[in-house]
């Protein structure tokens, strides 16, 4: 457990010894690289140590651009150390010069995302009020065709006490919206088509 306390993980990533965690897990991840495939412009809110970014940015188009948020705070002055995890991650991935990265909560950088969105991965803060705050921010966003994934917004079958705000708020808000339509559910990650 303690190797995933972010100094530790950040210690050993530096050595070579760990790899960067996540909580989005493999068969996500695959359906993030799947529905990415061919994107030009991208958005992930909530990026922590990397991992979904870069299953994201590995299924786009050559050219695209991912802008990943996420605001890593420093602690008392030292390197947030899931900040140095993504950024090594990114560069020994040599997905550096694929990424922007807005260091700052979504709310508070949401008038440098760019307007027609292809993708968009959200999976930051789970609270009804935080996923309230995203959806009104990316949904107006994504173009019509494109792909939003929302993790967290599913409970999976195996894990029937992962419900959150996040999980409320799908069922009684996204998934009755009509402008976007549910194209696959894969574990907990909702992947839904703009009409
Ligand atoms: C579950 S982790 C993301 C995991 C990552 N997407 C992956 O699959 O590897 C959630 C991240 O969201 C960030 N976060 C929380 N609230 C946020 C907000 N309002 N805007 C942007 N990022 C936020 C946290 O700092 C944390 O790093």
């Amino acid at each position: 457990m303690f190797l995933q306390r972010p100094r530790i993980a950040n210690w050993l990533h530096a050595l070579h010894l760990g790899q960067p965690h996540s909580q989005t897990i493999d068969i996500e991840l695959e359906a993030l690289n799947r529905h990415a495939q061919g994107k030009k412009t991208a958005l992930e809110i909530g990026t922590f140590q990397g991992v979904s970014a870069v299953h994201i940015v590995r299924g786009m188009d050559p050219q695209g651009v991912l802008y990943c948020i996420d605001p890593w705070p420093e602690d008392d002055g030292k390197p947030n150390p899931c900040w140095s995890i993504t950024e090594r991650h990114f560069k020994r991935s040599k997905i550096w010069g694929r990424v922007k990265i807005l260091r700052d909560f979504s709310s508070k950088v949401q008038s440098q995302i760019p307007d027609q969105l292809d993708f968009a991965f959200i999976d930051g803060d789970h609270s009804w009020e935080g996923i309230e705050t995203d959806w009104a921010i990316v949904a107006p966003k994504i173009k019509s065709g494109g792909i939003l994934c929302l993790h967290d917004s599913v409970t999976p079958e195996p894990e029937p006490w992962r419900v959150l705000g996040s999980t409320r708020f799908y069922a009684e808000v996204i998934s009755k919206d009509p402008s976007f339509e549910v194209v696959e559910i894969v574990y907990s990650l909702a992947v839904l088509r703009k009409k």
